[in-house]
C-alpha cells in the first residue's frame, strides 16, 4: 500500500513536469487546439542563428491528405498564420500573415503552399535587425528576451469552421548576428492587442487535439487522383455533415482517463 502510494506520486509528478507551461507535448510533438501539429521549437526554448526555424506537420501526423484539398474534404487547412509577439517588449512581428512582402521576404508567404508534398512545413524566417545581440538584453529597450511565436489556424474539421491560436513561448537570448543582411523590425512591426482584444480562449472553439490517447476523428477526402496524396491517413469518402463526429463527441478517452489507466495499471503491477 505504501509503495503503491510511492509510486501513484511518482507518476502524478512525472505527469506535472509534462504538462508544465500547460503544453500538451509528446514524443516531441507539441499538440495544438488545430489540426497542425509542432516538431520544433519546443516551449520555453533559448533561440538564436541566423533564422527563426518552426516545423509544423499539417497532415495531423498523417490523418489529413494534404493539399490540394478535395473541397468537399470536411477537414482541410485554409491557412496559417504567423507572428511573434511579445507583452515584455511591446513588440509584434509578422512571419507570415499570407502574403510575402519585402526584398528577402522579411514576411512569409501562405504556409500551406511551402513545401508542396510534404507533410511538415520548415518555416524559415530571417530575425529583423532590432533582435541582434547574444545573450540576455543589455540595454534598456532592447526588443531581445522573452516572445510568443503565435501560430494561427484557419481550418474546418469535420465540416466545422474554427481559427485558432497557439502561443508558444521562446526567449530570444541566444547569438543573433549582424553579419547577414536582415530586414528592418518596422517594416514587419504590427500593432500589439491587449490579451482582452485577442481573446484566446474566446477564439478557440477546439480544445488542444490528437496528442496520443485523443481519440478525435478526422473526416477527410483525399483525392486519390495519383498525385500521391492518396492513402495518409483514415479518409471518409461521402462522409457528410449530418454523421458530423465533432471532437467534443469523439473525445472517447482524454489525457486524464489514460493517467488514470496508467496509475491503476501500476499498482497492479505493485501488487503483483
Ligand atoms: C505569451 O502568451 C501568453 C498566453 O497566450 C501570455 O499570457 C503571455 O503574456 C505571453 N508572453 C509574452 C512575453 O508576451
Ligand atoms: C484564411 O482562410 C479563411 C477562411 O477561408 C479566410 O477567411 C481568411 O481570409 C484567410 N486568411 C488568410 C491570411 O489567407
Ligand atoms: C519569397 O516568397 C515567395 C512566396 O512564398 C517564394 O516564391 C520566393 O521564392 C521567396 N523568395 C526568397 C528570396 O526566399
Ligand atoms: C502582411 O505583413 C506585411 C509586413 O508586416 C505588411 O506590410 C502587409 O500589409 C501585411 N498584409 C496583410 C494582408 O495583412
Ligand atoms: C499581431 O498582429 C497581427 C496582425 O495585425 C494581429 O492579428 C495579432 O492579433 C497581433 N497580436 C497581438 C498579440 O497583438
Ligand atoms: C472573449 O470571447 C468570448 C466568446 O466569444 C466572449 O464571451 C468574451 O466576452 C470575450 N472576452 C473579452 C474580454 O472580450
Amino acid at each position: 500500500m505504501f509503495l503503491s502510494s510511492i509510486s501513484l506520486i511518482a507518476l502524478a509528478a512525472t505527469t506535472t513536469l509534462a504538462q508544465d507551461l500547460n503544453f500538451v507535448v509528446a514524443g516531441g510533438q507539441v499538440f495544438t487546439p488545430g489540426l497542425a501539429i509542432l516538431n520544433a521549437p519546443q516551449p520555453g526554448t533559448p533561440l538564436g542563428g541566423e533564422q527563426l526555424e518552426v516545423a509544423l506537420d499539417v497532415s495531423t501526423n498523417g490523418r489529413l491528405p494534404l493539399p490540394p484539398y478535395d473541397p468537399e474534404s470536411p477537414s482541410m487547412i485554409h491557412n496559417i498564420t504567423i507572428f511573434l509577439y511579445s507583452y515584455d517588449t511591446g513588440k509584434n512581428f509578422t512571419i507570415s500573415n499570407g502574403t510575402a512582402s519585402g526584398i528577402f521576404n522579411a514576411s512569409l508567404g501562405e504556409i500551406m503552399a511551402q513545401e508542396p508534398g510534404s507533410t511538415v512545413k520548415h518555416v524559415k524566417w530571417t530575425w529583423p535587425d532590432c533582435l541582434v545581440g547574444d545573450g540576455q538584453p543589455t540595454e534598456l529597450n532592447s526588443a531581445r528576451g522573452i516572445y510568443n511565436i503565435s501560430i494561427r489556424q484557419s481550418f474546418r474539421l469535420n465540416s466545422q469552421d474554427h481559427y485558432t491560436i497557439f502561443d508558444l513561448p521562446i526567449s530570444v537570448t541566444n547569438s543573433i548576428s549582424n553579419d547577414v543582411l536582415r530586414p528592418t523590425c518596422d517594416e514587419i512591426s504590427n500593432l500589439l492587442l491587449s490579451p482582452d482584444q485577442v481573446n484566446i480562449t474566446g477564439a478557440n472553439t477546439v480544445p488542444v487535439m490528437f496528442s496520443p490517447g485523443d481519440a478525435t476523428v478526422v473526416q477527410a477526402i483525399s483525392r486519390g487522383d495519383g498525385s500521391g496524396q492518396d492513402g495518409l491517413g483514415p479518409t471518409k469518402p461521402g462522409a457528410t455533415a449530418s454523421q458530423g463526429l465533432g471532437s467534443g463527441a469523439e473525445r472517447v478517452r482524454g489525457r486524464a482517463q489514460w493517467e488514470v489507466v496508467l496509475a491503476v495499471g501500476a499498482v497492479m503491477l505493485l501488487a503483483l
